[in-house]
């Protein structure tokens, strides 16, 4: 999709949306110029149809005016007016709706282009984040997973056009500015989408190799460089976790590695090196990639198995991050690690009662190898670390524990370290994703005990979330790490927001978020 800022009112569209806040509409006639121009235009039919319909601006109300007779320069031929609810209230995630749901309209009307317009507009400081989140919102909005659809069944997305509207700028610069706000949200756009694309695949084509592949290729595109570790490679690497979950599966395990080093800027000949051995800040990104979960030998059944295709959704939301910081061109040295394999049941599978090796030297006891997230994880960690890292943050579908926890359309996290966990939720809250704090009991740490290793792999049954990021943690050390636990949020049972029913890239913005704020403040 094309988006660019328009100036006027009078732009030509299929569609012009404006979305407006509950106080648009709480004085009769509209004292707000934007909605009585229009009423205007239309010969007051829009204040009759928000009467008529009982039109408040309520979060996600929606109202659509055929507008055939185009009279005084209004050349929209469908008004949209959607309801951003209370401007006091009002969050990111509000606006993100707002736009998806105005593309998914214009989609569903086979409208080619439409003009986006705030009913006020936005104050000069958030106005920025306004239209580089409504970017965001429009992409999303147009998002869909057909490609096993025959032609004829698929939704004909002929929406090629939008048009934010923008009040003239004052100097080139700042058009410039709102420019790079859009192209932004819609990087980050393209970026979720490539993720969810990743995740709503099908197992047997998003086998590991096909998913190092195609984030590779994305990353190289990007001007990232990637490493690809085959079975044998992660071997000698003493990866024993990571390839005791892999044993049972003839499908090749890969262990993917993109890396991003930003390039010296010519122009910032006075950037110095942070520390001795970093000139950036660095973070290592581990995202879970159990390309299908069958649960191995602790053997799921089908209710239980059924979406576990998305077993990958760290992995796909880390890889797809790295793609999009990479052209972004960001500050920030960055690495994606991803341990991706199927977790198979056969005559060659891990069992129970094993003792493992992990890359760290600790032995595991194995008491169920349906927890074979937390084992890949550990050695990519390890991994990680030897990157010296500032801040370590792993993504993973770990446990449905979770899920029983917060519910489906919250990820849980889990942190050694409170500054990282705050400068991490404030990200999380401004990119829109909802994300809240767990804590990690010492009491709890108690239940990975195990006789005759170092650890157990698994808990009891209560506090499963908790018991596995206590099994993370013991693979962290000092270096600060977050734990996002997001079984839940990673895929939606229906159309809402942003999201589309399936994959929805969950993780994605909040990454981007936070290494771009990385790059702004200075690291202490
Ligand atoms: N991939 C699952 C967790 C999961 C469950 C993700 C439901 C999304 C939806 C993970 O590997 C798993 O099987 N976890 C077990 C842990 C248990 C064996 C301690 C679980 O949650 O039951
Ligand atoms: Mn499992
Ligand atoms: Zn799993």
């Amino acid at each position: 999709m094309q988006i660019r800022t328009v100036h006027s009112l009078q732009t030509p569209t299929d569609v012009l949306v404006v979305a407006a806040f509950d106080d648009n509409f709480s004085e009769s006639p509209f004292t707000d110029s934007l909605l009585s121009s229009v009423d205007q235009y239309l010969e007051g039919s829009l204040r009759e149809a928000c009467l008529a319909e009982r039109f408040r601006g309520a979060p996600g109300q929606c109202l659509v005016l055929q507008t055939s007779r185009p009279s005084g320069g209004f050349s929209a031929r469908r008004l949209y007016l959607v309801g951003l609810g209370q401007r006091s209230a009002a969050s990111v995630q509000v606006l993100h709706g707002a736009a998806a749901s105005a593309s998914r309209f214009a989609n569903s009307v086979r409208a080619s282009s439409l003009v986006f317009a705030f009913a006020s507009p936005p104050p000069p400081e958030t106005k920025l984040a306004h239209i580089g989140a409504v970017a965001f919102g429009l992409e999303m909005g147009a998002y869909r997973f057909e490609k096993y659809l025959s032609a004829d069944k698929r939704t004909p997305g002929v929406l090629e056009r939008a048009d934010i509207l923008d009040e003239a700028p004052k100097s080139p610069v700042g058009s410039n500015e709102s420019a790079t706000a859009i192209e932004r949200g819609l990087r980050l756009g393209r970026a979720v989408s490539f993720a969810r694309d990743l995740v709503n695949e099908p197992p047997s084509f998003m086998t590991p190799a096909t998913l190092a592949s195609a984030t590779v290729a994305r990353a190289t595109a990007a001007g990232a460089t990637a490493r690809v570790f085959s079975r044998s490679e992660c071997d000698a690497l003493g990866m024993g976790l990571f390839l005791a979950v892999a044993k049972g599966s003839e499908t090749e395990p890969q262990f993917v590695h993109l890396i991003w080093k930003p390039t010296l800027d010519p122009d910032a000949s006075t950037a110095t090196p942070r520390r001795s051995d970093h000139r950036w800040p660095c973070v290592v990104l581990v995202g879970k990639g159990v390309t299908f979960d069958s649960g191995g030998l602790s053997l799921k059944n089908t209710e239980g198995m059924l979406d576990m295709k998305t077993d990958m959704a760290g992995a796909a939301a880390v890889l797809a991050a790295l793609a999009a910081i990479a052209e972004e061109g960001l500050p920030v040295e960055v690495h994606a690690l991803a341990a991706c394999t199927e977790n198979m049941l056969s005559d060659r599978s891990y069992k129970l009662g094993d003792v493992l090796r992990s890359k760290a030297g600790k032995t595991v006891e194995i008491n169920n190898t349906d927890a074979e997230g937390r084992l890949t994880l550990a050695d990519a960690i390890t991994y990680g670390l030897e990157l010296r890292p500032d801040a370590i943050l792993d993504f993973a579908t770990l446990t449905g524990a979770c899920i029983v926890a917060l519910g489906p359309h919250t990820a849980g996290v889990m942190s050694n370290h409170d500054k990282t966990l705050e400068n991490w939720l404030a990200a999380a809250r401004a990119a829109g994703e909802d994300m809240w704090p767990l804590p990690l009991p010492p009491r709890l740490a108690e239940q990975l005990k195990s006789d005759i290793a170092d650890l157990k792999n698994t808990g009891e049954r209560w506090g499963g979330a908790l018991t596995a990021g206590h099994f993370l943690k013991e693979f962290v050390g000092q270096t600060p790490w977050i734990h996002v636990d997001l079984a839940g949020p990673s895929t939606a049972s229906k159309e809402s927001g942003l999201n589309t029913k399936g994959a929805t890239g969950f993780g994605v913005a909040s990454i981007v978020e936070y290494v771009r704020r990385l790059a702004t403040t200075p690291s202490s």
